[in-house]
């Protein structure tokens, strides 16, 4: 409840009814004999008292959670959890990524979680994935980074569209008469983009602002507007998918995969040979 912020979420993340949660709270805070939380807003906030307790249940989740792996390692197995979190536009590639140790080890619990980049941080920030997949990690955190794959972000339009058959590159300015469709406030393509027109002194304000890439690619596709999305998110063939990839100065806009966790907390067993078993296989690419 206190991670998720509310408790019909809570409710839902468990599978449970709202009622039922409501109730075990309250059980939970009679048997501790302290309240563990009051109302706030249209929400709920801990009191003091609840959020040492959900301290406590972390280190608790924690330690099972290194005990786990400890005695797994002594009877020379990897099993316990991997859990990886993913910008929406790494869920391209993220799966095939983690597939084959997934399948070496096949004791492992293996979770991909994939949100926008906001979204990722927070649960860095919050320490709940050891692993994250992102193209713009956040200053403010202490965390390791391994840059590992080119992510270059493109210019779209609709196969039919007349800049689509322009076969000199197109001005950045050029684009400014074109309504663009953008990712929503909170995702990592729409900071890159917004930090590269800043870079060139321009401003394209979104005309409508769409909440995952499929919906930008359908967008598009139907003659909405432009959109800059990772080559990641177009697939093999964004002809089928009635899309085309533009000839714009400036682009694609060169940036990186990068896969980060937290400096000042250890890994656990099966991330830490996951990071073994990517660096291995994988050539990052040139700084
Ligand atoms: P996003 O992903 O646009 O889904 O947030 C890009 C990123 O942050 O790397």
């Amino acid at each position: 409840m206190a991670r998720l912020g509310g408790v019909g979420r809570a409710a839902r993340a468990l599978h449970l009814a709202q009622p039922t949660v409501s109730t075990q709270l309250r059980e939970l805070a009679t048997a501790l004999d302290t309240t563990l939380f009051v109302p706030a807003g249209r929400g709920l906030r801990l009191t003091d008292e609840g959020a040492l307790l959900l301290e406590a249940a972390r280190e608790m989740l924690d330690a099972w959670r290194h005990y786990e792996e400890r005695a797994a390692q002594a009877r020379g197995l990897l099993r316990g959890r991997l859990r990886v979190a993913a910008v929406t536009t790494a869920e391209y590639f993220v799966p095939e990524l983690i597939g084959p140790f997934a399948h070496a080890h096949p004791g492992l619990a293996v979770e991909l979680v994939v949100e926008n980049r906001d979204a990722v941080v927070r649960r860095l920030e919050q320490g709940e994935d050891e692993l994250a997949v992102m193209m713009l990690p956040p200053a403010g955190l202490p965390l390791e980074r391994w840059p590992f794959m080119e992510n270059p972000l493109v210019v779209v339009a609709a196969a039919g569209h007349p800049l689509a058959r322009r076969r000199t590159p197109i001005e950045p300015r050029a684009l400014l008469a074109q309504p663009l469709l953008a990712r929503e406030a909170g995702s990592g393509t729409r900071l890159a983009l917004e930090r590269f027109l800043a870079e060139q002194g321009l401003a394209w304000p979104a005309r409508m602002a769409l909440g995952s890439n499929e919906a930008i690619k359908h967008a598009v596709a139907a003659g909405l507007g432009l959109g800059v999305l990772s080559r990641h998110a177009l697939g093999r063939d964004p002809g089928r998918d009635g899309i085309a990839e533009l000839k714009v100065r400036g682009f694609p806009i060169h940036r990186r995969w990068h896969l980060v966790w937290r400096r000042d907390r250890p890994l656990g067993r099966p991330a830490a040979a996951f990071l073994e078993h990517l660096r291995e296989r994988l050539r990052p690419p040139p700084a």
